[in-house]
């Protein structure tokens, strides 16, 4: 048989009914092998525009030829009509839940009743808990013959059609004898990065936004159109098997997840086998500060009993198994109200607004504010004083509130308004605070007079990659401003001296010199650091070092004009303008003059170097988890050899190198046709 899809496609019009069934049954191959590679394997082998051409071959030849049309044909991923309501599906194997252990004596309980029964220590096999839902797929003789979701475990619902969309779950098994009944257990999810491209495309048309990629799984695979949910980035992993017919004998539940992983399944990479309690703590905390960086939400890790023997001997209590159980992570998620909507304001004068929260225990931690970024993302959630709101906080990430839980709104409440509430003014100043066109944010136009910004402005030139002066933070600042002892920037060397730092405080007289020390030794610095510490607006830590670069003297840069500064790379009409707008500033000048003339100074240089090295004149984008190196280490290297690392991909970008969890980064690389490098091509490409 002909393996090449394509051969005599078109050349041979009277091609008989068997050689064109051939055909179509090769490009099915092909399409299912690529199909697999993308989204099972995450390699994709072929262009897309390769692809695309396959898929019309099949579609013509499947459109003449409407009697060779099969269920499983990739073309029928979209072929079911809308439905009225879902028919109901009785499980042949009951789908079971799992307990949840929160607590190590809950874990350990676990473990002591497995090993009193079985006796000796247990091999488990352990692998993430996904946060999606639950759902069986039916195989039979390999072919895909119905989905349906858990539902109350003994009956759930037909989703076969919604199911059929999701490109990751196969049609068709991949092996030449499959057994005659195979159904396989798993969960629906979204990763991440289509979660927020989803969320990024539902605002755009002016739809409803999910909460959160568990949500948005389960309403898309319950719609009742199969084409919406083809439009969704549904995915899917298998974790466990329900009733089987000719499957060979699998002894554990880790050579059950490699044969479902042989017939082409999606498995989960994570998945391992560990030994008693000691493994079971070792993979939970692994994988516990895995979470942020994995790509898809796990809200805890599964462990199941290896063996299938010791299973059936354990087996089960009410409607969970005794050889299973789920360890669950802190929530990073919950609910609590707003009491309040008060504002902050910061270094550059934007005003944003922040939830004051009943505290309310969520990723560890007891949060009590919450960032609600700026009026248009108030406006979005429509969140108001008084809502039930979500709250989320994971990693280190500011909390933020996700949603509003409409139904627990009390009556009375008021959308809110920023520019009202402040009645136009800054909270701090009193400065008119105005909304620029274009712009998200409200800002106070007090600049420097402003208090808030001035403390911000401090703490920013006081900060560890602009001036780097150790012990000068938030509390301090606070005191120094506010007790008018330091007005402006340059007042911290100048006013500063054992005399009226013992006047504030709290501030004991050893605290008082390790400050004046740091002080002193801070003004020994670059110009680049120089530059990014003034705080100039959208002069970000990179431009500084390019300004440094290209002008080599702050007289060079100061005099600098609008078309001067667009000689530098990545330096656009906006960013020129602010430099210059700053300069003619006299008030800033005359700080400049002075910090000078009380000692803070660098080493020139020529100015308009060019860098060498073999990323020299090239900008670069890193975005997510690289898989070795930090994203300060590779920021390193791309210095040494001359690049230069930006936060944003533009035109001008000439590499983006994305790691697991890169976002929206990825996308716009994509978009502008930018390269896209991981980990390894940088390295090919330092190592030039
Ligand atoms: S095994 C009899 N493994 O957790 C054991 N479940 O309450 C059946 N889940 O509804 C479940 N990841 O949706 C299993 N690796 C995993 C899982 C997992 C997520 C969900 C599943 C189920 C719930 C159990």
């Amino acid at each position: 048989m002909s393996h090449d899809p394509q051969a005599g496609l078109f050349t041979d019009g009277a091609a008989s009914e068997a050689q064109v069934q051939q055909q179509v049954e090769a490009l099915r191959e092909e399409i299912r092998r690529n199909d697999y590679q993308y989204y099972v394997l995450d390699a994709p082998s072929l262009p897309d525009s390769e692809y695309d051409k396959l898929f019309r071959q099949l579609q013509l030849l499947e459109s003449d030829h409407p009697d060779l049309i099969t269920p499983d044909s990739p073309t029928q991923r979209v072929g079911g009509a809308p439905v009225k309501a879902f028919d109901s599906v009785t499980h042949r194997v009951a789908m079971l839940s799992l307990n949840n252990a929160f607590e190590d004596d809950e874990l350990l309980a676990f473990d002591k009743r497995a090993r009193d029964a079985l006796g000796g220590e247990i091999e488990y096999a352990v692998e993430p808990k996904f946060d999606g839902l639950a759902i069986t797929l039916t195989y039979e003789h390999g072919v895909l013959t119905q989905g349906a979701t858990r539902g109350d475990g003994y009956t759930g619902e037909n989703v076969t059609s919604n199911l059929r969309t999701i490109r990751s779950i196969p049609t068709r098994l991949g092996i030449e004898d499959p057994p005659a009944l195979l159904e396989v257990r798993g969960e629906v999810f979204m990763f991440k990065r289509d979660f927020e491209k989803l969320n990024r495309d539902q605002q755009a048309k002016g739809e409803k936004l999910f909460a959160n990629p568990r949500n948005a799984a389960a309403g898309s695979l319950r719609q009742l159109d199969p084409s919406i949910t083809a439009t969704r980035p549904l995915t899917f992993f298998a974790y466990g098997l329900g009733a089987t017919e000719g499957v060979p004998a699998l002894a554990s539940h880790s050579s059950a997840m490699d044969y479902l992983a042989s017939l082409k399944l999606p498995v989960c990479k994570e998945r391992a086998v560990v030994r008693g309690i000691e493994g079971l703590r070792n993979y939970y905390v692994s994988m516990g500060s895995r979470r942020d960086t994995l790509p898809f939400d796990i809200d805890g890790v599964v462990y199941k009993v290896n063996s299938i023997g010791q299973q059936l001997e354990l087996g089960f209590v009410s409607r969970a198994p005794r050889w299973a159980i789920a360890h669950k992570f802190p929530a990073q998620e919950a609910l609590t109200e707003v009491v309040s909507i008060e504002v902050q304001v910061g270094r550059t004068g934007a005003i944003t607004p922040v939830a004051r929260l009943k505290p309310v225990f969520v990723g560890g931690v007891t949060v009590t504010n919450a960032t609600l970024h700026n009026q248009d993302e108030i406006d979005r959630k429509d969140v108001r004083v008084g809502d039930t709101v979500s709250v989320r906080r994971a990693g280190d990430v500011i909390p933020e509130v996700v949603g509003v839980v409409l139904e627990r709104r009390p009556e009375g409440t008021q959308p809110y308004k920023l520019l009202e509430c402040i009645h136009h003014a800054c909270p701090v100043c009193g400065s008119h605070a105005i909304r620029l066109d274009g712009e998200a944010a409200v800002r106070c136009t007090g600049g420097l007079f402003c208090q808030a910004q001035r403390k911000q402005a401090i703490l920013h030139f006081a900060s560890r990659r602009a001036m780097d002066i150790e012990g000068l933070g938030e509390k301090l600042v606070d005191q120094l401003v506010d007790s008018s002892l330091v007005q402006n920037l340059a007042d911290i060397y100048t006013k500063l001296n054992l005399e009226t730092l013992s006047g504030l405080e709290r501030m004991a007289e050893k605290s008082a010199q390790n400050l004046l020390d740091a002080l002193q030794a801070s003004k020994k610095t670059t110009l680049a650091r120089f530059v990014y510490a003034l705080g100039i607006r959208n002069v970000g830590e990179a431009t500084a070092k390019d300004l440094a670069r290209h002008f080599g003297k702050l007289e060079a840069l100061q005099a600098s004009h609008v078309e001067d500064l667009q000689q530098v790379s990545d330096v656009g009409p906006v960013v020129a303008e602010s430099i210059v707008e700053f300069f003619a500033e006299s008030h800033n000048r005359e700080v400049i003059a002075t910090l000078v003339a009380a000692g803070v100074s660098w080493e020139e240089t020529a100015g308009k170097q060019t860098a060498t090295g073999s990323l020299a004149g090239k900008t670069v984008v890193l975005t997510g988890t690289l898989p070795t190196m930090s994203r300060e280490q590779a920021r390193e290297l791309i210095e040494q050899a001359g690049g230069k690392v930006s936060g944003s991909v533009s035109k001008k970008t000439h590499y983006v190198v994305a790691g697991t969890e890169a976002g929206s980064k990825l996308d716009k690389a994509q978009e502008l046709g930018v390269t896209v490098l991981d980990e390894a091509g940088l390295l090919a490409l330092l190592a030039e």
